[in-house]
């Protein structure tokens, strides 16, 4: 597919058919990240992955909030595979502590202008996205709060792991009812010259 095609494709897909992901191509699509690019080739960061089918429940069950909990409709709706990409500080910190790193000063967290952990974890996930519109499978990428402890500890995440959100993976559904209140269908997309300012603000 071409470059363009895949980001003109490039929507957020909230409702899914329950089939399976075959495992190759949920395969090629983990494989994404380690194109990714990581500040200091750090590469620090990993990935939960949730493909079975009862695990799969549990999570989606984990972070639902009770103050705005999910119908049977839409819980039908959910995708049969998620992605949390985990933050790892640690890592970068021990990465930019190596002597080819060390005269930048970011051996220690209060010295990083930008927590580039956080910033990598979204590039991964870009990547992650995109290799599933190569794969013809839908993608969600969203935050979730309700839940966070609980799945961590479900899953054995050691606790040096922050989430950087998740992302919801499958065969899209033939219509996308869970996207109706999305924002994408609330705010008109900006243009060009409205968000880039050419040698000046
Ligand atoms: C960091 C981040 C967090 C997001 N969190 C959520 C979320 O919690 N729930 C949701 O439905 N969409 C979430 N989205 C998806 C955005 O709403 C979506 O990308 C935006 O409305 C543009 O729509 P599009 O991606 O379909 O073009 C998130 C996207 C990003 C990048």
């Amino acid at each position: 597919m071409e470059l363009w095609d895949v980001f003109k494709r490039r929507k957020m897909v909230r409702s899914f058919r329950q089939d399976a992901v075959p495992a190759d191509s949920l395969d090629r699509v983990l494989a994404s990240v380690l194109h990714a690019p990581s500040a200091g080739y750090t590469q620090g960061n990993e990935y939960l992955l949730i493909d079975d089918p009862d695990e799969v429940a549990w999570f989606w069950g984990a972070i639902d909030d009770p103050s705005d909990a999910m119908g049977p409709d839409d819980a039908a709706l959910l995708a049969p595979v998620v992605v949390v990409p985990l933050a790892h500080k640690d890592a970068y910190l021990a990465r930019y502590s190596q002597p080819d790193k060390q005269p930048y000063g970011l051996g220690d967290e209060e010295k990083w202008p930008v927590p580039f952990w956080y910033v990598d974890a979204g590039m991964a996930s870009m990547c992650i996205l995109m290799a599933a519109i190569e794969e013809g499978l839908g993608a969600w990428f969203f935050g979730f709060a309700h839940g966070e402890a609980e799945v961590m500890e479900h899953f054995g995440v050691p606790p040096q792991f922050r989430q950087a959100g998740a992302i919801a993976l499958g065969y899209a559904a033939d219509a996308d009812p869970l996207s109706a209140g999305a924002s994408s269908k609330k705010r008109a997309r900006r243009g060009v010259d409205d968000l880039v300012h050419r040698n000046r603000w």
